[in-house]
Formats: C-alpha cells, sequence, structure tokens
C-alpha cells in the first residue's frame, strides 16, 4: 500500500521535523519545496536566482514553478512507495494540481496532519532553529539542541521581517487548504504545543488507523 501524507501548518509548526521522521518510520520519499528551492538556490540555478529574493522576503513562489519542480520530483523511483509532501501544497491551486498528479499515478492522500502552534511559539521556534549542513537535520538551541562541532547554519529568511511576511501569507493562501481538506475528509488537526515526541506519537497513532 502507498501512502501519501500532507503536511499543513503555520511556519514553525514542525511540519519539517515531523515529516523526516514519518518518511524514516514509513519509507516514504520526504518532498520539501522549501528544501527543493533552497538548493536551486545554493546551486546557483536559474530557477535559484529566480526564486531567491522571493524567499528571501517571505513571499510564495508562484505555483506554476511549485508545481512543474513537484511534477519532476514525483517521477523520482523513490516516490513509488509513498511521499510525505512538507511546505506543498500552499494555495488552492496547488492542492487541486496535486491532486491531479496523484490522481495520473492512481494515489490518492490519506492524511493531512495540521499542526497548530500559536504565533509566539513560532517565533520562539524560528528564532532558535538551527540546520545541519551536511545532514538536513533541523535543530533548535532549546528544544531540540544540536551536537557538539556539527556544522550548523540559520536560514536567510529566519529574519523577523521575513517571518512575518511569511506568517501573513500562512494566512491568507495556506489556511484556506485547511477547509478544502476537511471537506475531503482527510484532515486531522495535532497540538503543536506538545513535544516533538508526543506530536510524531499522535500522528504516528493516526496513521495507524487509517
Ligand atoms: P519552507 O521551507 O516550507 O518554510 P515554512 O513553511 O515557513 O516552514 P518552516 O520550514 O520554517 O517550518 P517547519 O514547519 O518545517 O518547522 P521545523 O520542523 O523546521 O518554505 C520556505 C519558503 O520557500 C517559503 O516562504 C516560500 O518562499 C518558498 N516555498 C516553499 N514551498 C512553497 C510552495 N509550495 N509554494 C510557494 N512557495 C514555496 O521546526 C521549526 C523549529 O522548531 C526547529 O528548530 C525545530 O527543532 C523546532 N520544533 C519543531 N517541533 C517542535 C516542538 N513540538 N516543540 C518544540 N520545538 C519544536
Ligand atoms: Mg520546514
Amino acid at each position: 500500500m502507498t501512502l501519501h501524507l500532507v503536511m499543513v501548518g503555520p511556519p514553525g509548526a514542525g511540519k519539517g521535523t515531523q515529516a523526516k521522521q514519518l518518511a524514516k518510520a514509513y519509507q516514504l520519499a520526504h518532498l520539501s519545496t522549501g528544501d527543493m528551492f533552497r538548493d536551486q538556490v545554493a546551486r546557483h540555478t536559474e530557477l535559484g536566482k529566480l526564486v531567491d529574493p522571493i524567499m528571501k522576503s517571505g513571499g510564495l513562489v508562484p505555483d506554476d514553478l511549485t508545481v512543474a519542480i513537484v511534477r519532476d520530483r514525483l517521477q523520482q523511483p523513490d516516490c513509488t512507495s509513498g511521499v510525505v509532501f512538507d511546505g506543498f501544497p500552499r494555495t488552492v491551486a496547488q492542492a487541486q494540481a496535486l491532486d491531479a498528479l496523484l490522481h495520473e499515478m492512481g494515489a490518492s492522500i490519506a492524511l493531512v496532519p495540521c499542526i497548530t502552534v500559536n504565533d509566539e511559539a513560532v517565533v520562539e521556534r524560528i528564532s532558535g532553529r538551527y540546520t545541519d549542513r551536511n545532514t538536513g537535520q533541523i535543530y533548535h538551541l532549546k528544544f531540540n539542541p544540536p551536537p557538539a562541532g556539527a556544522d550548523l547554519f540559520q536560514r536567510p529568511d529566519d529574519q523577523e521581517a521575513a517571518v512575518r511576511q511569511r506568517l501573513q501569507e500562512y494566512y491568507r493562501k495556506t489556511e484556506p487548504l485547511i477547509a478544502y481538506y476537511q471537506q475531503r475528509g482527510v484532515l486531522q488537526q495535532f497540538d503543536g504545543m506538545q513535544s516533538i515526541d508526543d506530536v510524531f506519537s499522535a500522528i504516528d497513532q493516526a496513521i495507524r488507523q487509517l
């Protein structure tokens, strides 16, 4: 059986943290459009040059570019056994495009875990977040401290002004996805104010009950 999950939640909710653990536990491909765009920026590709200023300001990359990279990524062999989508879709148009792509593959979305956190937690989590340059592992100085000697970086869009813009974009363009997936009966809310392990256990339990 293939499993397709869509992580929804504001910036800093823990989508990436949970998606990595779910991918490992269920042998799923982890498809993070944010990671894919950051990789394009780091490699100075044409797409990278285009999306760099958009990401730095906290805006959303246009739907057509985003859907195109997802369509390509879904052709990779590791996606055949299932995918955890992280940060995609982010607009209703992207959600409709994903439905069509999955339909072509004979697949559908089994569960949309929506991680809820308050705005104060978003700011605290994002300001303490560091990522390992070599492994992509996500850490937090207080909540999930990195090991000594790790080669860490902070994201350029984690500055206060960009975070505020990302939150606005989330409420305006991404939150409507909650109703979209609720209507399809696949959305479940998870309290993201719990510990990382407790959030994982709750999502894990919901998957087992599918
Ligand atoms: P993206 O990379 O997707 O960023 P985001 O949605 O803003 O989300 P984050 O990655 O900041 O947060 P997260 O929920 O993954 O939290 P994390 O697990 O790291 O997108 C970046 C940009 O790319 C966008 O702004 C846009 O420009 C562009 N883009 C990407 N996808 C796009 C799309 N589909 N369409 C258009 N544009 C797109 O956790 C955060 C911190 O909290 C970490 O330090 C972690 O250790 C800690 N933490 C996690 N869980 C807990 C917990 N339960 N308790 C305490 N601490 C916790
Ligand atoms: Mg993330």
